[in-house]
């Protein structure tokens, strides 16, 4: 019953190139797993919190993260995000959060589920997009068109479902990165809330030190 926070964190950060899973990497203290379950656990939203990792570190996140519910993943996230749905039983909403969003401030978390809360069946954080944007030509690299921004909006996680929306979208199998999609294709409606800068995700390494920087420069 309730809110259910589901974390994909089974990745293998390829893109990040450290030694070891990306949920797994350290922040300076704390695991990128660890900033993120704490992050949700303190929106007090949540009445379980389930983290999907890859099959091999499932005990090392069960001490990290004894607070959570730790479930192996797959080879793709929307694999990941299958193993944890298949655990979540009675539910009213479940919200999915990547990991790797790891500053995400607590309140993020309320603003998505208050959406849920009023009605919605479906939201998605969003942030206005702040660079110009061209579509191009990828094999001669020339520029086609500029795209208007104005409706553009760049797409965050926490994003909100109703439990049986999500259990709807996810039935039919096939690679997904983004769950609101899928419930976007079935016909039914996404709402937007305002997105936070600090819930941009870590992916190459510069964002990795982004984060370290962020953390020490609030630890002082
Ligand atoms: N994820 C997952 N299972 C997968 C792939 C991704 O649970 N098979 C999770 C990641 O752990 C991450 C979130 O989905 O928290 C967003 O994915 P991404 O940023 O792409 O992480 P990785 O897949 O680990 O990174 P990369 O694509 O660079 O390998
Ligand atoms: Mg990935």
């Amino acid at each position: 019953t309730g809110t259910v926070a589901l974390i994909p964190a089974a990745g293998m950060g390829t893109r990040l190139g450290e030694d070891q899973p990306k949920a797994f990497v350290d922040l300076g203290g704390t695991t990128i797993l660890e900033r993120s379950v704490d992050s949700a656990l303190r929106s007090s939203v949540f009445s379980r919190v389930i983290v999907v990792v890859p099959e091999d570190m499932v005990e090392h996140a069960r001490e990290l993260v004894p607070e959570a519910e730790v479930v192996a993943g797959g080879a793709e996230r929307s694999d990941s995000v299958r193993a944890g749905l298949a655990v979540i039983g009675a539910a009213e909403r479940v919200l999915i959060h990547d990991a790797a969003r790891a500053l995400t401030p607590p309140d993020l978390f309320v603003r998505v589920d208050d959406e849920l809360r009023n009605g919605a069946t479906a939201v998605v954080p969003v942030l206005p997009v702040v660079d110009t944007l061209k579509r191009v030509d990828t094999v001669d690299h020339e520029v086609i068109e500029t795209v208007d921004r104005a409706k553009l909006r760049a797409v965050q996680t926490p994003q909100g479902f109703t439990h049986t929306a999500l259990q709807l979208a996810h039935a039919e199998s096939g690679d997904a990165t983004d769950d609101a999609g899928l419930v976007e294709a079935l016909g039914s409606r996404v709402q937007t809330v305002h997105g936070d800068q600090y819930a941009f995700k870590i992916t190459t390494a510069f964002d990795l030190r982004i984060a370290r920087l962020l953390l020490a420069d609030e630890a002082t």
